[in-house]
């Protein structure tokens, strides 16, 4: 076989997030996320938060921002039906599941720790011993196979407690809980652990903005999400720093949704407009976190929607001190950019706006576009100069098990074949690309709708979005496929 284009070294695995597979939402001490009170949902139907008012149920749709009527507690309704609760009970099959990702071959495998497991309710002194052991075990199951784990730290999953309490970040105490919390990480699984990821897509709270600001009708949305950013930043940069001091071979990364915009037209007011869509939702996180200040174009954003923050001289040298070792993204689609009025429209997750005719979209109105991926890769290689790894990528599709339990998801494995060799162009322009893990290698619970039918894994799991099923584990026609691409490391594609 010819001589690979990927690095010798390269980290193929897959990613998941914690309370996207595990389960045991109550179990062992654990307290309550934001997630757990968040009900299933759909494509017509947006997931909701559910909570208490003067004693009464209610709930409210999960958008960004929104969060909880004045004084709601967030609360479980023993009437609704919450898909993380049980998720596919990773807390109980994870010897089962790491072995299966050894089968592939594995190299890496991306999972979240929930805080909650660490601190209940995310003020204690102490963190829960019986979390910090359930990750160990974890941790030493994927050793024994070699498998080098990828954590996330905080992956949509913040403690409610914390959330209600500081408003969805809008306290800068927040700062120091999460960094008391990364800290607890840092020292606890060392020599276990190697690479971590401060926040999951720390972009989406400027992301969701150009889909949902026009509920909102004023700026507060803008200002709310741009104070949370900063104080996230600031989280991320100390957490970066405590890291590096307790083990300086520690590799942080940011994490980044890596939304590519093209502009619809060649008016020279799309290409602008298209340009500021890439300052707004792409490099003003990457900027701050990679090259440890804001960017020239920040005032302008805060200043076009009346935005004041809290910004202190100490956050400032602390974002340049804690600059991230690695940029990480998810890539999934493209979107496009236009000052015209557009007819032909779709609404993906974070991709509303006019429909691009060259690219084909799935069921949930994601578009599939694998140059996109090589396109960004080369932009962020430019830019930053730093470790690149594609975090996240992957379709999210129904499948049919046949009756003989085979899931022929052929549309999946194109779909991957396309972004790899996007990977390889991109790694032949000199790009470099360190790792690369599948979204939801297993099926999961999706975070957009709460369905377990939107499904990205290379193992099948037997569970709907009733939540019915035996939680049993089947191997996909794409597992062989994924097996043989690790072995070959990307050249048998
Ligand atoms: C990313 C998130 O935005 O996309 C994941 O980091 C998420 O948590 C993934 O699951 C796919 O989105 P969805 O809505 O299909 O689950």
């Amino acid at each position: 076989m010819n001589e690979s284009v990927f690095p010798k070294d390269f980290l193929w695995g897959g990613a998941t997030a914690a309370n996207q597979i595990e389960g045991g939402y109550n179990e062992d001490g654990k307290g309550l996320s934001v997630t757990d009170i968040t009900t299933a949902g759909s494509l017509k139907h947006p997931r909701m938060l559910t909570y208490t008012l003067n004693g009464k149920p209610g709930k409210t749709p999960a958008l960004p921002g929104a969060g909880l009527p004045e004084g709601a507690v967030g609360a479980i309704d023993p009437n609704e039906y919450y898909p993380n609760h049980v998720a596919i009970d990773f807390y109980h099959h994870y010897k089962e599941d790491i072995k299966l990702f050894a089968e592939m071959g594995f190299k890496t495998f991306r999972l979240s720790i929930a805080w909650t497991r660490i601190f209940p309710k995310g003020d204690e002194k102490e963190p829960n011993q019986a979390g910090l052991d359930f990750y160990r075990r974890v941790f030493e199951e994927l050793k024994k196979y070699n498998i080098e784990p990828l954590v996330t730290i905080s992956h949509y999953e913040d403690p409610l407690y914390l959330s209600e309490k500081y408003h969805d970040w809008q306290d800068r105490k927040m700062i120091d809980e999460y960094v008391k919390y990364a800290t607890v990480l840092f020292k606890e699984y060392k020599g276990l652990v190697k690479y971590w990821l401060t926040f999951n897509e720390i972009n989406s709270a400027v992301l969701m903005l150009n889909m949902f600001s026009q509920h909102a009708g004023d700026d507060s949305a803008f200002q709310h999400a741009y104070q949370k950013l900063h104080y996230q930043f600031v989280a991320s940069a100390r957490a970066v720093k405590a890291a590096h001091e307790i083990y300086p071979n520690y590799m942080v990364g940011n994490m980044i949704c890596g939304i590519v915009s093209y502009p619809l037209t060649p008016d020279p007011k799309d290409i602008l407009a298209c340009r500021h869509s890439w300052e707004q939702n792409i490099y003003y996180c990457g900027d701050v976190q990679a090259l440890g200040e804001y960017p020239s174009f920040a005032k302008r954003l805060w200043n076009e929607h009346n935005v004041h923050l809290d910004i202190t001289d100490q956050d400032l040298a602390d974002l340049k001190a804690g600059k991230v070792d690695m940029y990480t993204f998810s890539y999934y689609m493209s979107t496009v950019v236009t000052t015209h009025e557009v007819k032909d429209t779709v609404g993906g997750n974070f991709s509303a706006g006019a429909k691009n005719s060259y690219l084909k979209y799935s069921e949930w109105g994601w578009s599939t576009d694998p140059e996109g991926l090589q396109y960004y890769l080369e932009l962020m290689n430019d830019r930053y100069h730093l470790p690149l790894m594609v975090v996240e990528n992957g379709l999210g599709a129904v499948d049919k098990m046949t009756a003989d339990h085979k899931v022929h998801d052929d549309y999946r494995i194109d779909y991957l074949r396309q972004h790899i060799s996007a990977m390889k162009d991109a790694i032949k322009d000199g790009v470099n690309l360190i790792g690369y893990t599948t979204w939801g290698c297993i099926d999961l619970v999706s975070a957009g709708t709460g369905q377990m039918s939107k499904r990205y894994g290379f193992i099948y799991v037997d569970r709907d979005d009733q939540g019915n099923g035996s939680l049993k584990r089947y191997k996909k026609d794409s597992f062989d496929w994924y097996k043989k691409i690790i072995a070959s490391n990307g050249e048998d594609l």
